[in-house]
């Protein structure tokens, strides 16, 4: 792909980071969504690529923008093709109560390359580099914990562990702390922390436990250029989510993925912060201007770039950036 794609892409997450943050704090998850899809979508039209949407809102009748099949991006045969994964607001939650760590955030690949996730649960474990081929989804959290302790050169008592605070991991987070781990326990949003454990100033060494497929997909995208390691394996809710996952094409649905799995060939990945997380600052108004801090990774050459933009707020859209 293209390297000037990555700019081009870098612009959307801007525009729908600087739409949600027109919402932050005030209760209204839907409206920061929608918010944030809008302006995502209309932004995608600018963008020199034929994108479909494999990752997005939803099914095309739940959906009105950015559903699963949409195509976005202008009808030119010139322009490449490429596949689209997208969470235009990733952490509603975090971005209606004003908590931190909520992103707009995007992958690309050629088409065909990224696994069309179905909207159901996946299990997930993702690290830094050091976790490549010594952490697993086939040994236990304990063993996890201590192989990727081991392997940074650490006790496991001096390991953050992040994991969604939910009661379906009681156990996980039992088993966890009985292990010696410091867990940090978020109440949404484990894409951007899934992506900081491959930043060493971040703090956050691992995170585990089940949370969305679609979030899996994006999360192994970064992991591809940053050269970490990422496995999932799908928890359907019900027979229906099992059969799509068939239906889509999945051999073996409860095989655990690796990250070759998720994402085949080279890929962009791109998140801009809502509000301030582990991984990015969130939008911040200074002055006339609105700063938006991005990171986009392109892992043909593995570049990592860390982007502060400032835009002038009385020249962007008003519906984007509030009355
Ligand atoms: P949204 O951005 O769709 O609100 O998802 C937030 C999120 O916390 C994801 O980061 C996480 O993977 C998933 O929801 C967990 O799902 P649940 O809230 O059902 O446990």
């Amino acid at each position: 792909m293209d390297r000037s794609l990555v700019l081009e892409y870098v612009r959307v997450t801007e525009a729908a980071a600087i739409a949600a943050s027109s919402m932050i704090g005030r209760g209204e998850c839907d409206g920061a969504d929608q918010r944030a899809v809008t302006a995502m979508r209309d932004a995608f039209e600018r963008v020199r690529a034929r994108g479909t949407i494999v990752i997005g809102e939803g099914e095309r009748d739940e959906a009105p923008m950015l559903y699963i099949g949409e195509k976005v991006g202008p009808e030119r045969e010139d322009l490449p093709e490429v596949d689209i994964a997208v969470d235009p607001l990733e952490g509603t939650n975090l971005c209606a109560t004003g908590g931190p760590g909520s992103i707009a955030v995007l992958a690309v690949a050629k088409r065909g390359d990224l696994l069309a996730a179905p909207d159901t649960y996946m299990y997930k474990v993702a690290t830094g580099p050091e976790g490549r081929g010594r952490v697993s989804l086939s040994q236990t959290p304990t063993e996890n914990l201590r192989a990727l302790a081991a392997a940074k050169g650490r006790r496991p008592d001096e390991m953050t562990v992040v994991v969604l605070d939910r009661p379906r991991h009681a156990g996980l987070i039992q088993e966890l702390r009985a292990a010696g781990a410091r867990l940090m326990l978020i109440t949404d949003g484990d894409v951007a922390p899934a992506v900081a454990t491959c930043i060493p100033t971040s703090g956050i060494d691992m995170v585990y436990g089940t949370g969305g497929a679609p979030e899996g997909v994006l999360s192994a995208s970064a992991m591809v250029a940053l050269g970490g390691e990422f496995q999932g394996q799908l928890r359907f809710r019900n027979e229906h989510e099992r059969e799509r996952a068939s239906a889509m094409g999945m051999r073996d649905p409860d095989a655990v993925l690796s990250i070759g799995d998720l994402v085949r060939g080279d890929v962009i990945f791109v998140a801009s912060g809502v509000t301030s997380g582990p991984l990015l600052k969130g939008v911040r108004r200074i002055g006339d201007h609105l700063h938006i801090h991005t990171l986009a990774l392109r892992s043909h050459t593995g570049t990592i770039r860390f982007i502060e933009t400032q835009v002038d707020a009385r020249r962007f859209p008003y519906q984007y950036v509030g009355k």
